[in-house]
C-alpha cells in the first residue's frame, strides 16, 4: 500500500466523520494529501478517534483503571475525590488541560522542556524527519541526524576534550553508560584496584539499578541498597579530599550534579567546589563523571553547569533538554583516551558491549537538533539573562514577604523555596504534605509546578518572560497564604 497515491476523495466517502467534528475531516485531507497516506475506513476510524476530544471524566476512569504513574501513591491518585489533571496541549510556557484551563509550565513539564511548547523550528525538525524515517537502528548503521548531533555537541566544547558520543534513551541510561564505560575502562587498564564510585549525599542519578545506588537519597535508594554499584558516600568536597590516599587510588570515578542537586530539594554547591573535584580526581587518578541531565542547557544560565567553573569531565551525561524536552534521548560524552582504551581486535572483547533499541533514534536527534537551532538563532543565552536576573529579585521579595518561606536556593532559571512554620521559622511535619497540597492550590492561580517534599521548585522554560516570571512567583506566594495562612 505504502507510496500509493490517493487520488482526493469525493465526500460521500467520508461518511464516516459526517457526524465527526471539521477539523478531523480537514486533518485527514491532509494526512491524505502529505503521505499520500490510503485512508481506509479502517484507518479513518482510527484516525478520527484519535483526534477526538473525549469526555474528562471518562478519560480520568480509564487513566484510574489502567494507568500506574510514576512516583505517586496510587491509592490517592485513585481515590474518588481525586480529579487527575489531563494535560491536552502546549503553547510556549503554558499548558492547557482537557477542560480548557490553562497553566504556566513552572517546572517545565518535569525539567524537559527548554524554549516552550510546540515551537516552530523543533516541531518542523520531527516533521521533516518523520517524513523520512521514524527509527533505524544504530547497531550496524548509522543515520544523518544522530551524526550531525553528535558533531554539534562535541562542537559545543573546547577542542579535543569531550570528542565521542553516545547516545542512549533518558537520563538514567546515559549514567549507567557513563558508569560501565567507566567500569570497563579499568578493566581493560588492569586498574583492578579501582572498584568504587564516589558519589554525593542527596544525590539523585536517576532509577535504573546502577543510577540508583549512586544515589543519596533514602526514599528512592534504601529498598534496594543490597543491589547496584559499590559506592562510598561523601556529603562535601573536605571530605572527598579527606579520603586518605590508600583509599583514593580504590577510586574509579567521582559523579556529581554540577552547582546543584535537584531532588535533594534543589540544593546548591559553594562555588568553586567543582573545580576541587576535578583537581582532586586529577590528583588521585579518578574520574570526574558529571550528571547535567537537569542543568544542562541553559538552565543555569550558561549552555552547562560545568562552564561555570570551567571544568571538562571525563564523562558528561545529558538527557532531558537534549531534545528541548520533545521526546527522550540521551547522550553519554566522553574523550578520546577512554575511547582508545575500547579499540582492538573483535577477539580481545574489548567492545563496549552496551545499547538500547532506540539510540541515536533519529526522531529524537532531529529534535535535539532543532534545539540546538533554537539556541543559535534566537540567543537564548543573552535574552535569559535579564529574565534570570527579574527571576531573582522576585523569589529573594517573596521569601522576604512571605512568613511560610524560608531557604532560597537559586542557579539561572532554577529555585527551591523551604516551607516552614510561619511562626517558628522551623520546618514543617513532611507527613503533613505541605508541600504537595501548596503546589495543588497553585492551579487555582494557573500555575503548574512540583515540590520536592516540603521545598517549592520552580524551573520554567527558557522561554518565559519577565511579566509570567512575576506571576509565577505570585501564584506561589498566594497559594502557601491560601494552604498554610489560616
Ligand atoms: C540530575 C538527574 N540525573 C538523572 C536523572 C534521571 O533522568 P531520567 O528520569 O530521564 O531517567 C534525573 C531525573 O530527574 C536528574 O534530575
Amino acid at each position: 500500500m505504502q507510496g500509493r497515491k490517493m487520488a482526493a476523495p469525493a465526500r460521500g466517502k467520508f461518511e464516516l466523520f459526517e457526524s465527526r467534528p471539521r477539523d478531523v475531516e480537514t486533518r485527514l485531507r491532509e494526512l491524505a494529501g502529505w503521505g499520500g497516506l490510503v485512508i481506509s475506513r479502517g484507518l479513518a476510524t482510527f484516525l478520527a478517534d484519535l483526534s477526538m476530544s473525549r469526555d474528562t471524566q471518562q478519560l480520568r476512569q480509564l487513566d484510574k483503571n489502567h494507568l500506574w504513574h510514576p512516583f505517586t501513591q496510587m491509592k490517592d491518585w485513585c481515590a474518588s475525590e481525586e480529579d487527575p489533571l489531563i494535560i491536552s496541549s502546549g503553547k510556549g510556557v503554558m499548558l492547557t488541560d482537557s477542560e480548557g484551563h490553562s497553566y504556566l509550565d513552572g517546572n517545565s513539564s518535569i525539567w524537559t522542556n527548554v524554549h516552550g511548547h510546540r515551537h516552530p523550528t523543533i516541531d518542523a525538525a520531527i516533521r521533516s524527519q518523520l517524513d523520512q524515517i521514524a527509527h533505524c537502528s544504530a547497531l550496524g548503521f548509522s543515520n544523518e541526524p544522530a551524526i550531525l548531533l553528535a558533531e554539534k555537541l562535541v562542537g559545543l566544547f573546547p577542542e579535543n576534550t569531550l570528542t565521542k558520543v553516545f547516545f542512549s534513551d533518558d537520563g538514567s541510561t546515559a549514567i549507567e553508560c557513563a558508569c560501565k564505560m567507566s567500569i570497563q575502562y579499568r578493566q581493560l587498564k588492569e586498574e583492578t584496584r579501582r572498584t568504587r564510585f564516589v558519589a554525593f549525599g542527596g544525590a539523585y542519578h536517576g532509577d535504573t539499578m546502577g543510577a540508583a545506588s549512586l544515589g543519596g537519597i533514602g526514599v528512592f535508594q534504601d529498598r534496594f541498597a543490597s543491589h547496584g554499584y559499590p559506592v562510598q558516600r561523601v556529603d562535601t568536597v573536605e571530605e572527598l579530599e579527606a579520603i586518605p590516599d590508600e583509599d583514593s587510588d580504590a577510586v574509579h570515578a567521582v559523579i556529581i550534579e554540577p552547582l546543584i542537586q535537584g531532588a535533594a530539594g534543589m540544593r546548591t554547591w559553594p562555588v568553586g567546589m567543582l573545580r576541587r573535584i576535578r583537581e582532586w580526581c586529577d590528583r588521585v587518578g579518578a574520574f570526574l563523571i558529571l550528571d547535567e541531565v537537569m542543568t544542562g542547557f541553559g538552565r543555569t544560565g550558561k549552555m552547562f553547569a560545568c562552564e561555570h567553573e570551567e571544568v571538562i569531565p571525563d564523562f558528561l551525561c545529558l538527557a532531558k533538554g537534549l531534545t528541548g524536552g520533545y521526546l527522550p534521548l540521551a547522550a553519554t560524552l566522553t574523550h578520546d583516551r577512554i575511547y582508545e582504551a575500547f579499540l582492538g581486535e573483535y577477539e580481545e572483547l574489548k567492545t563496549f558491549f552496551y545499547g538500547h533499541s532506540y539510540c541515536a533514534n533519529p526522531l529524537g536527534c532531529a529534535a535535539a537538533l532543532g534545539n540546538l537551532q533554537v539556541f543559535e538563532e534566537e540567543e537564548v543565552l543573552e535574552r535569559i539573562q535579564p529574565v534570570i536576573e527579574v527571576f531573582a529579585e522576585e523569589l529573594e521579595a517573596a521569601v522576604e514577604r512571605s512568613p511560610h518561606f524560608g531557604a532560597l536556593r537559586r542557579v539561572g532559571l532554577i529555585a527551591g523555596i523551604d516551607l516552614v512554620d510561619a511562626g517558628t521559622g522551623a520546618g514543617l511535619d513532611w507527613k503533613a504534605e505541605s508541600g504537595a497540597r501548596v503546589c495543588r492550590r497553585a492551579r487555582h492561580y494557573g500555575l503548574l509546578t512540583r515540590p520536592v517534599r516540603d521545598t517549592l521548585t520552580l524551573m520554567p522554560p527558557l522561554a518565559i518572560e519577565e511579566g509570567q516570571v512575576r506571576s509565577m512567583v505570585e501564584a506561589l506566594e498566594r497559594s502557601a497564604e491560601d494552604v498554610l495562612g489560616q
